[in-house]
């Protein structure tokens, strides 16, 4: 049982990492830092030994890497049953005027059109699977609470939220399709959050000090939690149909579970 994770190197990816290889997956482990995935492939191995790991770099800014990361995953396994796309890049700007073209294009490419292009790229070991193979997208609540200085992240993030709403009619027509859904975490505790905080604080935005107090009193995930959240998404306990264009909220699901667990 393959899964494909990208982003793995930090944050919810990693933790996802972790949190898959007690369940019994084998992982290939993607990410743009080769000492990062090292890390967590370390500690995969280390706390499930039975796991298979693989390691591959991409950086999702080039489609080129990104046809590449596609080969190679193809290369080394003949089906993925889940595939997890946790890459994500929103450099916030001080204003519209200041708006850089380049961070914008950036955000789109790893945010929508890598997406996009892996998944197709990766459609012969996704497709014709009993169970289906499952995909997830993580979105982010800025899709629809547009904040200033957050145009490429939000943009492209609402980009992202259609992207997954057009693939899960497109894998409704094929014949053992794969399903998708897209998984809103909210606030979690990552180094990407602190970076993009740390960032939006330095311009002046508004919404940094309140993401930050969110943060610093605990009113938000851990990446664990996020992931535990995620990984039961991906379990046989949520039916394949319900699966397919759903739209999960982390937080909510985080509550739901340890209600269930109490
Ligand atoms: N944390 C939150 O509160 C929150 C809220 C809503 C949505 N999200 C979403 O959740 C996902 C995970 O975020 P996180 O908070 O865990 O952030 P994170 O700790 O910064 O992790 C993001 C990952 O994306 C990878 N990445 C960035 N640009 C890349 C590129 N060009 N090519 C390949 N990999 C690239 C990074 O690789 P390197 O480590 O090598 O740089 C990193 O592993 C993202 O999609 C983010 O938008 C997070």
């Amino acid at each position: 049982m393959w899964t494909l994770i990208t982003g793995a190197g930090s944050g919810i990816g990693r933790a996802l990492a972790l949190e898959l290889s007690n369940q019994g997956h084998d992982l290939i482990l993607s990410g743009r830092t080769v000492s990062k995935l090292e890390d967590v492939a370390g500690e995969v191995s280390k706390h499930s030994p039975q796991c298979k790991v693989i390691t591959l770099i991409a950086d999702f800014s080039d489609p080129t890497s990104t046809r590449n990361l596609a080969n190679q995953v193809r290369n080394a396994v003949d089906q993925l049953s889940a595939f997890v796309y946790c890459a994500g890049v929103g450099e916030p700007a001080a204003d519209f005027a200041s708006l850089d073209l380049i961070d914008f294009q950036e955000a789109l490419a790893v945010n929508v059109s890598a997406p996009m292009l892996l998944t197709q790229s990766l459609l012969p070991v996704l497709t014709g699977h009993d169970p289906a193979a499952r995909i997830v997208m993580i979105g982010a609540g800025m899709d629809t609470q547009a904040q200033p200085g957050t145009g490429s992240y939000g943009v492209s993030k609402m980009a992202l939220r259609r992207l997954v709403q057009q693939l899960s009619v497109e894998f409704g027509t094929m014949p053992q399709g794969p399903v998708i859904s897209l998984f809103q975490p909210g606030l979690v505790d990552t180094p990407g959050i602190r970076h993009h905080v740390d960032k939006a604080a330095g311009l002046g935005l508004p919404h940094a000090q309140w993401l930050r107090d969110r943060l610093d009193n605990g009113e938000c995930l851990t990446a664990e939690q996020a992931a535990s959240a995620l990984a039961f998404t991906l379990s046989q306990q949520t039916p394949e149909s319900d699966f397919q264009g759903a739209v999960y909220n982390g937080r909510d699901l985080v509550d739901s579970l340890s209600f269930a667990g109490s």
